[in-house]
């Protein structure tokens, strides 16, 4: 009877913190499959140019990415632009102000991405896929991204593709809502739709294909040198494994006399 009672009220508790949760619009994130996940995963070229025509076409409007070179859209591992193509895309997307010539100009490779700022702007993009965590917990120990991963890019692509459709107006300005975003409320407006943009490599342009192009080229601005650091770790392992193998034979040759023993090392 005690035991019974017990249990239901385990089952009460776990319900009501649940319902509390959600109330308190806990956020959904989802787990995209994206190209650079796990110790071999490299960005997919294709997907970092047309998450740059999305952003370029779109975000651009109110997100800067001040900490980004525009020369870097030659980088092998990158969108590997050739070098006649950055500074086309610079001359023909970007200006920035000359203090020489005291006018407008068309930006250079050796300038970096535009910064944004000012009513109704966003914040600077440049490192938001590592600023944000998709996944947490359980239960603050961040168990989820040793697993996962940090989900950065996972959090952008689910915000992007969060919007539920509400509206509501705070203080004198309209507040969206997102499953995503933390408190369920936010001030940018939902920006993608089905067929927003054609993608010059002829990809399918669902919102969801946007959303996750996107999300992979933020990734990539935030860290562009990733596949070279799994690389560098993946040596790292390699000579460490090495390493403890020669220790370990060196240990048993060292041991072998006073063991008694007789080895042909
Ligand atoms: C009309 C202007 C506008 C456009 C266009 C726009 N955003 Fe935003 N964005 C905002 C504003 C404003 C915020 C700040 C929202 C807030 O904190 O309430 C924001 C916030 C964000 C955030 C941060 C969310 C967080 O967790 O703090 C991300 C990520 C983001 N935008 C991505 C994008 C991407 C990607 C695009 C292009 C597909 C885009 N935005 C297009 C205005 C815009």
């Amino acid at each position: 009877m005690i035991k019974k009672l017990a249990a239901s009220a385990v089952v009460a508790l776990a319900l009501s913190t649940g319902g509390a949760l959600a109330a308190e619009g806990e956020s959904y994130i989802e787990d995209f499959a994206f190209s650079f996940e796990g110790p071999f995963g490299k960005y997919d070229q294709e997907q970092l140019r047309r998450g740059l025509k999305v952003y370029t076409e779109v975000c651009s409007a109110c997100h800067g990415l001040k900490y980004v070179p525009l020369r870097t859209l030659a980088d092998p591992g990158g969108p590997n632009y050739t070098e006649d193509e950055v500074r086309a895309y610079a001359a023909e997307n970007f200006t920035i102000y000359d203090e020489e010539l005291e006018d407008d100009r068309p930006r250079i490779p050796a300038d970096f991405f535009p910064a944004v700022s000012g009513e109704g702007m966003g914040p600077d993009l440049s490192l938001m896929a590592k600023a944000r965590a998709g996944f947490h917990g359980p239960a603050g120990t961040g168990l989820n991204q040793l697993f996962r991963g940090q989900g950065g890019a996972e959090y952008i692509a689910s915000f992007l593709l969060g919007f539920n459709g509400e509206e509501e107006e705070v203080a004198g300005s309209i507040l969206y809502g997102n499953t995503a975003f933390e408190g369920g409320w936010v001030s940018m407006p939902p920006q993608l739709e089905d067929g927003l943009i054609d993608y010059d490599d002829g990809h399918a342009n669902t919102a969801r294909d946007m959303a996750k192009d996107v999300s992979a080229f933020l990734m990539w601005t935030a860290e562009p040198k990733m596949m070279g650091r799994k690389q560098t770790g993946f040596v790292a392992v390699l000579l460490l494994v090495l390493l403890t193998s020669l220790l370990y034979l060196t240990n048993k040759k060292l041991w072998a006399p006073h063991k008694g023993k007789q080895l042909d090392l």
